[in-house]
Order: structure tokens, then C-alpha cells, then sequence
């Protein structure tokens, strides 16, 4: 193996950015690591060392994260990992990945990880399944609500980034309790969300700003002209808003900005927008994987979460990467209260751990995972059963890349 890992102390944080920059095929920016420093807890992110230089590094973000019928719970949200080129393929990721889900385990941190993957092969070995997606969505200008819409009568007035970002905060913050994905943010991680210098806008304009009474949108303008006149793109940032006639209101005006071709929005993958149109083929949809998720100890991440109907069936849970969670486990839910204890009984299901991360977030059926081989039936009933149990009320969706 040849390498050491530990956690960083401040001396190291110069280094850490440049293996992070060089892992994502970029240039080191001072400017980029000043405005980052407070996004990291340095005792959180490990480095993995050789001949005294860093050659890997991944990080603990320390977040709650909305989890179906169970409200914000915390969370490691993993970032910025990265192997130097020249040095990959030698298990310096592998080491990392252990150093991380061991220790969590160790020190009975958060119960669950999540992160977003740059490449869909990666996470899958370390127990990492795949529980949200989001949709890369794309609307012509003016497109016609249907003729039942109530956009209420709550102004919506573009206002600056001063006075749109602390009502902006307010409210995202009694939203985001409420929406499975959506993340806790701290003043930093709002200025990282928003984050509006030239270095950030990829060639778009600012943010703009849009209020509503109950609700506010973010976005920028891809400039483009044709010859038959303005091409431009409203691309959105962020739509939040607490009730649907606001959601509304604040869509129609997004559609309606003149000198717009098409409004873009990453957006969550079951965005009631496709029932909003009038024609919803309008809405043109392509679906991605967005947060990947990682039980560290199942027993306490599922009983952390709601469940949508009672349920009582054995599980034989495999993991490799966390030896500790593979066993047999009842899974009890009555009147909304989970249990989930280690079990010598025979088991109705047999799935991998990664499985279950996967149906984490109430956005995964069981049943899907079941039908790509994850999971085993062996008690006729017990797959439909808690695949119905575990699903949320809505799909869940991660506003934002971390
Ligand atoms: C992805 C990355 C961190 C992997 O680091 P690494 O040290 O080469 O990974 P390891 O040597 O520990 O690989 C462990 C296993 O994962 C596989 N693997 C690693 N990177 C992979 C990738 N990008 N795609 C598919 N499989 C990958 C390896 O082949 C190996 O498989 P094996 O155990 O069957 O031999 C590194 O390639 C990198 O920095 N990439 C660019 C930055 C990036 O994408 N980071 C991830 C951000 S979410």
C-alpha cells in the first residue's frame, strides 16, 4: 500500500484544495480556497499521504438531510473526494471510503451518508445506492398553465440579492424540514449555493431575484440572440415555495419574462410543473442520479425515518464494507413507531445493503430494486409489503450539488 491517512489540521488545507483541484482536472484558485475554508471542519476530512505529500483526500460535511416522514436528521454529507492523477487505482479511494463509514460507525456519528457521484460506477461497491434523481428540465416561454390553476393574488416583485437573501433564508428553512433531500445550510453553505462572482456564473448573467409573499426563485440568463430575435435562456436556481398557489405564481412568472426562448431548471424529478401545463409535453425531461445514500448502521438510520403503512418482515442484509450491519434484522413498524432488531428467524427478504439506502428516501421502490436483482423475495407478499411501507409521500429531491 505505501500510504498513511489522517484527518487534516490547518497547515494542510492549501493541500487539500490542490489535490481536490487536480483530481477534478482543475486550476488551484486561492481566490476559491479563501472563499471554501468554512465549509469544511478540518477534523472531518481525511488525507491519504505518500512520501509526504498528499495524494487523496474526501471530507465529512456535518448536515441534517429531510427524511421521509421523519424531518431533518443528521447527516454526513461527503464531499470533495479526490485521488491525484498518477496515483489512482491503487485503493487510495477504497482506504478513504473506510476511513470514513468506519469511523462514523466508531464514533456513533450520523447514521446515514449521502453524496452526489461525478461517475455512476463509483459508489455502488461501498454500500452507496442510489436514492434520488432529479430532472434537467426544459420549457418554452409562455407555456399555458391548465385552465384549474390559482396563482393567488401574492405580488411577485424581482428585488436585490440584499434584500431577497435573508427572507430567502427564512423561508427555506421552514420549507426544507418538510421536503425529503432538501439539506440543512449554514450562513456558509448559502454563500456557496449562491455563489455569484464572475469565477461562478460559467458565462451567464447574475442571480436574479424573485419574491412572493410565501415563497422565492433564483436564476440566471443565458444570453443568445438569433435572427429571428431572442434566444435567451432563464436558467433557475432554486424554487421554493410553501404552498402550491405560490409555487404557481411563481412559475407562471418565470414562463412569462419576456425576451426568453426556454426556461432550464434542474429540478426535482417528480416537480408538479409537468401537471401545472397545459400540454405537458412541453416539458421536456431528461432524468439523472442525484443523491446516493449509505446506511452506516441501519438499525438506527431506519428508525429514524417515517413509514408510509405498518409493516413486520426479516431482513438478510449483506454488506461487505460495513461487516457490522450484516445479519438478519426484523424491521417492525406499528402505528408510525419503527423498531428493527438483530433476529435469528428466517428471513422474508434477502438484499444488500445498498439496497436499502437506496428505498432510504421513500424515492426508490422496493419493487424496482427487487426487479434489477437487488433484492430476493422469499416470503410471497413481504417485497410489496415493505416496498409500500418504505416509499414517501413525494419524490425526494436535493436542491443542491454538494
Ligand atoms: C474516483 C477516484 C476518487 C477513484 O480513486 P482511486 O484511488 O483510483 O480508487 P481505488 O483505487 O480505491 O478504486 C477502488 C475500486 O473502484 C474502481 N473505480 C475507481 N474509480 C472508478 C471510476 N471512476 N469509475 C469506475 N470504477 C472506479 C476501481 O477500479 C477499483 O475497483 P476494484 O476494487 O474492482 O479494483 C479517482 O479516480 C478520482 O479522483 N477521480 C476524479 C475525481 C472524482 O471523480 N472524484 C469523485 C467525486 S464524487
Amino acid at each position: 500500500m505505501g500510504f498513511t491517512i489522517r484527518t487534516l489540521v490547518e497547515d494542510d488545507y492549501q493541500s487539500f484544495c490542490a489535490v481536490v483541484s487536480a483530481a477534478f482536472l482543475g486550476d488551484p484558485d486561492p481566490a476559491d480556497a479563501a472563499f471554501e475554508r468554512p465549509l469544511y471542519d478540518l477534523d472531518r476530512v481525511h488525507g491519504v499521504f505518500e512520501d509526504g505529500e498528499m495524494i487523496g483526500s474526501a471530507a465529512v460535511t456535518t448536515r441534517d438531510l429531510t427524511v421521509p416522514g421523519g424531518g431533518p436528521r443528521p447527516t454526513a454529507a461527503i464531499t470533495s473526494v479526490g485521488v491525484r492523477p498518477g496515483h489512482r487505482r491503487r485503493g487510495v479511494l477504497t482506504s478513504l471510503m473506510r476511513a470514513q463509514l468506519h469511523g462514523l460507525h466508531d464514533g456513533g456519528r450520523e447514521a446515514f451518508a449521502v453524496l452526489w457521484a461525478s461517475e455512476g460506477s463509483i459508489y455502488g461497491r461501498y454500500g452507496y445506492g442510489l436514492a434520488a434523481q432529479f430532472t434537467d428540465l426544459s420549457v418554452p416561454r409562455g407555456a399555458a398553465f391548465h385552465r384549474g390553476v390559482d396563482v393567488g393574488d401574492g405580488a411577485v416583485r424581482e428585488v436585490s440579492r440584499e434584500e431577497a437573501l435573508p427572507v430567502a433564508r427564512a423561508l427555506y428553512e421552514r420549507v426544507a424540514p418538510t421536503r425529503a433531500g432538501y439539506l440543512s445550510r449554514t450562513g456558509a453553505e448559502w454563500e456557496q449555493h449562491l455563489a455569484d462572482g464572475e469565477r461562478h456564473r460559467g458565462g451567464l448573467s447574475k442571480y436574479r431575484y424573485v419574491l412572493h409573499p410565501r415563497g422565492y426563485a433564483v436564476y440566471r440568463v443565458k444570453f443568445a440572440w438569433g435572427d429571428r430575435g431572442p434566444e435567451n435562456e432563464l436558467h433557475v436556481r432554486e424554487l421554493v415555495a410553501e404552498d402550491d398557489r405560490a409555487y404557481a405564481a411563481l412559475y407562471r412568472y418565470l414562463l412569462d419574462v419576456d425576451l426568453v426562448a426556454e426556461l432550464k431548471f434542474y429540478t426535482g424529478s417528480e416537480d408538479p410543473v409537468l401537471h401545472l401545463l397545459h400540454n405537458p409535453r412541453l416539458a421536456r425531461r431528461a432524468n439523472r442520479d442525484s443523491l446516493w445514500v449509505r446506511l452506516v448502521d441501519l438499525d438506527r438510520a431506519l428508525t429514524g425515518r417515517g413509514y408510509l403503512s405498518d409493516v413486520d418482515v426479516v431482513l438478510d442484509v449483506t454488506d461487505e464494507f460495513c461487516p457490522w450491519n450484516a445479519d438478519r434484522w426484523r424491521l417492525t413498524v406499528r402505528e408510525g413507531a419503527a423498531g428493527v432488531r438483530r433476529v435469528t428467524d428466517e428471513p422474508d427478504l434477502r438484499l444488500d445493503v445498498g439496497a436499502l439506502g437506496a428505498a432510504f428516501l421513500g424515492g426508490t421502490r422496493l419493487t424496482t430494486l427487487a426487479g434489477a436483482q437487488f433484492v430476493r423475495e422469499r416470503t410471497p407478499g413481504a417485497l410489496r409489503s415493505l416496498s409500500h411501507a418504505l416509499l414517501g409521500e413525494v419524490a425526494p429531491h436535493c436542491p443542491e450539488v454538494f
